[in-house]
C-alpha cells in the first residue's frame, strides 16, 4: 500500500503504545528506578548502559549513543523501513494503519495504475527473457563474458530486439499509451514519434525489494555508446534510493551478514556466479544517503568496491562522506580498492572467490581511510607527517568538518587524536569536543539544575570552528519542553514568541504548537513528529540535554528562568538595534517611544 500515514495516527499509536513492551518482548529489561536497563542490543558491553524511559517512552544508550522512540527502536533492531515499523507496532494493538491518500488524493484508478505499472514491467522483463532465445549474437555475448546459465536465470537477463515497436506490438491491446511511456520502456520524440528506449540491447531487469521489476538497464553488445541505457526515474523507480542485486542477495540468503557495494551490474552478477551473492549496485548514480540507510537496515557491515584508480580513489572518497552521518556503534564500513583497471567482474574471474574473499577481509577500516584520503585529498604523500603549518591547519580544518559530520561513537575519539598527532595541532583550540561528547554521563550528572550559574550572558559568536553547541536560553527552552510538555502553559502568549527574533526560536514555536495540539504526547512522540525535517537532529542532541532532576518545581522556575532570560536576550537586540539606527538614521517618534519603553523595562529587571 502507498500513501503517506496521516501524522496523527503516528501520535496516537506512539501514545497508545508501550515502548517497555516492544523492547522488552526481544531483549530483557531490568528495571532501576524510574528506568530500564539493558545491555545494549546495538553495540557488545557487558555492563548496561542501555536505558529505556516509560515516560518519555525513548531509549537511549550511553556507550554508543543510539536513541529514539518505538518506531526508531525496530527500524533499527529488526531492520525495518518507517512505515513497516509503523505497521509491526499497529499490529500490536490490532488496528489498521490509514493511508491520507487512500480516501482523498488517490482514487482508485491511479492505485490501479501503478499496479499497472509494475506489471507491465514485468511483462516487459519476460518478453526480453524470450527474445533472448531468439537472439544468438546476444547468447554469445553472454558466452564470451563468461556468464552461466544460471545465473543468467538467477538475475532475469534478457534482451531487446533492434527495433523500433516491440513494446507497442506487445503490449498496446491491454496497456494504454499513457501507461507505455510512464514505464520508460517508450520514449516520444519531438515529432510526436513514439518508439522503443531499448533496442539491441542486453536487458538487466532491476527489482524493488518485493521482487517487482521497476526498470531496467540495457547494456549494448560489444561496444559503442552509450555503453549502457537505463530506464528514467518513473513513479515506480528511484534510482538515489535503489540498489542493483538487493533482492536477489536476499533471495539467497536469508540472513545477510554484511553487502559489497560494487559499480556495475556485470560485477554483481560475476560475483554471485563465483559464490559471492552479497553485492549490489549503484544504478550509475554516486551512493545517497538513502543508499546508505538502506544498506544499513540490511546489514551491519558494508564494504564499498572501488577501482584503485584516482576516479576511483576519488568515488570511495566520496562515499566516506556520505556515509559519515549514518555511522554508528555496531556499524562497520570498509574500502576495498582492487589493482588499478581492475573491476570486480574481471577481478573475481581471475583470482576466484577464495582470494577475492581473503581481500575483502583486508579491505582498508573507515578509519584509516579517513586519515589517508584526508592526506590525499590535500595532496599529502600518505606517510608523511605533516610540517607546514599551513598544512597543518587545512589538514586539520578539513578533518573537523568531516568529523562534525560524524555522530558521536566510539572511533570518534582515536579519529581525532590521530589527527591532533599528524597535523600538530591541539585540536583543543582549532576544534574541541565537548564535555558531553566525550563522557555524556558525567556531563549530564553536572547539568543538574546548574544551569542558572553556568550559562554565560550575552551573544557570543559561534563560529565554525565551534564544536560545542551552546546552551543558550531558547535551546534549554527546548530541553525542558520536551522532557515536560505540561510547562507550556508557562508561556503567557506563545504567538508572541517568534517576535523576539532569536535563533531557534522557530524551533521552540513549532514544539509549543505540535504540545498545545496534543497535550498527552510524550517525549518520544514529539521527536516523532519532526522525523525527517532539518529540526530533528536538534531536538535529539536537545532531548540528551534533559536535567537528571525530576523535581517539577525546580525544572518549573528552570523554566520560567530561561523565558526570562530569552526576553531580556530579545530586549537587548531589539535596543541595540534602535540606538545603531539612532546613530545612522535616526529615528522616528514612535521608534524612539519603543526605546524608551524597552530602556525602562531593562532597568526594572
Ligand atoms: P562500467 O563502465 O564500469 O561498466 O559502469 P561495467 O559494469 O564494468 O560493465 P561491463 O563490464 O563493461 O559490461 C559501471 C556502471 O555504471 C553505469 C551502469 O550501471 C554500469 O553497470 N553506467 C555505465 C551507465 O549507467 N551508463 C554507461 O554508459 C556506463
Ligand atoms: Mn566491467
Amino acid at each position: 500500500m502507498t500513501g503517506r500515514i496521516p501524522k496523527d495516527f503516528i501520535d496516537q499509536l506512539l501514545t497508545r503504545i508501550n515502548i517497555v513492551d516492544v523492547i522488552q518482548a526481544r531483549i530483557p529489561l531490568k528495571k532501576a528506578g524510574r528506568e530500564y536497563m539493558a545491555c545494549c542490543p546495538f553495540h557488545g558491553e557487558k555492563t548496561p548502559s542501555f536505558t529505556v524511559s516509560p515516560t518519555k517512552q525513548f531509549y537511549h544508550c550511553f556507550g554508543c549513543g543510539v536513541h529514539g522512540s518505538a518506531i526508531s527502536f525496530l527500524m533499527e533492531y529488526e531492520h525495518l523501513e518507517y512505515t513497516e515499523a509503523i505497521e509491526a507496532l499497529a499490529r500490536i494493538l490490532g488496528i489498521e494503519v490509514p493511508r491520507e491518500n487512500d480516501a482523498k488524493s488517490m482514487p482508485s484508478a491511479r492505485k490501479a495504475k501503478l499496479t499497472d505499472l509494475y506489471s507491465l514491467l514485468g511483462e516487459a522483463a519476460k518478453l526480453y527473457v524470450h527474445c533472448l532465445t531468439q537472439a544468438p549474437e546476444a547468447q554469445a555475448y553472454l558466452q564470451k563474458r563468461g556468464l552461466s546459465a544460471e545465473v543468467i536465470k538467477q538475475y532475469g537477463l534478457g534482451f531487446s530486439p533492434d527495433d523500433w515497436h516491440t513494446t507497442s506490438r506487445q503490449f498496446a491491446a491491454h496497456y494504454e499509451q499513457e501507461q507505455l511511456l510512464a514505464s520508460g520502456l517508450q520514449l516520444k520524440n519531438e515529432a510526436g514519434k513514439i518508439y522503443d528506449r531499448f533496442r539491441g540491447r542486453l536487458m538487466f531487469p532491476i527489482r524493488n525489494r518485493k521482487g517487482q521489476v521497476i526498470g531496467f538497464g540495457g547494456r549494448i553488445l560489444g561496444s559503442g555508446a552509450p555503453k549502457y541505457l537505463n530506464s528514467p526515474e518513473t513513479e515506480v523507480f528511484h534510482k538515489g534510493s535503489e540498489l542493483y542485486g538487493l533482492f536477489e542477495a536476499r533471495q539467497q540468503t536469508r540472513h545477510l551478514e554484511r553487502l559489497l557495494v560494487v559499480e556495475g551490474y556485470m560485477d554483481v552478477i560475476a560475483l554471485a556466479q563465483f559464490g559471492i551473492s552479497y553485492a549490489v549496485a549503484t544504478l550509475g548514480t554516486a551512493t545517497t544517503q538513502q543508499h546508505i540507510n538502506l544498506l544499513f537496515r540490511q546489514v551491519p557491515e558494508v564494504i564499498f568496491c572501488f577501482d584503485g584508480d584516482r576516479a576511483g580513489k576519488e568515488a570511495a572518497w566520496r562515499a566516506l562522506e556520505t556515509t559519515l552521518p549514518e555511522l554508528r556503534d555496531g556499524r562497520e564500513v570498509r574500502f576495498l580498492f582492487l589493482p588499478s583497471g581492475e573491476d570486480p567482474d574481471t577481478q573475481v574471474r581471475k583470482v576466484g572467490c577464495a582470494t577475492f574473499e581473503e581481500s575483502l577481509a583486508k579491505a582498508v577500516p573507515l578509519s584509516k581511510f579517513f586519515i589517508l584520503g584526508l592526506k590525499e585529498e590535500l595532496g599529502f604523500k600518505a606517510e608523511s607527517t605533516l610540517h607546514v603549518s599551513e598544512d597543518s591547519a587545512l589538514f586539520a580544518n578539513e578533518a573537523k568538518r568531516l568529523l562534525d559530520l560524524m555522530p558521536d561513537i566510539l572511533i570518534k575519539q582515536p579519529l581525532m587524536q590521530e589527527i591532533q598527532r599528524l597535523s600538530g595541532l591541539v585540536l583543543g583550540q582549532e576544534a574541541h569536543l565537548t564535555e558531553e561528547t566525550q563522557n555524556p554521563r558525567q556531563y549530564h550528572s553536572k547539568f543538574k539544575g546548574k544551569y542558572a550559574e553556568r550559562e554565560p550572558q550575552g551573544v557570543r559568536a559561534k563560529t565554525a570552528k565551534d564544536f560545542e553547541v551552546r546552551k543558550t536560553p531558547v535551546r534549554y527552552a527546548i530541553t525542558l519542553l520536551v522532557h515536560s510538555p505540561e510547562l507550556v502553559t508557562e508561556i503567557e502568549h506563545p504567538e508572541k514568541l517568534l517576535d523576539w527574533g532569536l535563533p531557534g526560536l522557530d524551533l521552540l514555536v513549532k514544539l509549543v504548537a505540535t504540545i498545545e495540539e496534543l497535550p498527552e504526547m510524550h517525549a518520544a512522540a514529539l521527536l516523532e513528529r519532526f522525523r525527517d525535517t532539518p529540526h530533528e537532529k536538534t531536538l535529539l542532541k536537545l532531548m540528551l540535554w534533559q536535567p537528571q532532576s525530576n523535581d517539577e518545581a525546580l525544572l518549573r522556575r528552570e523554566f520560567q528562568d530561561c523565558l526570562q532570560r530569552m526576553k531580556i536576550q530579545a530586549t537587548d537586540k531589539a535596543v541595540e538595534r534602535l540606538v545603531a539606527k539612532d546613530q545612522t538614521q535616526g529615528l522616528s517618534e514612535q521608534e524612539k517611544h519603543d526605546l524608551f519603553s524597552l530602556l525602562n523595562e531593562r532597568r526594572t529587571k
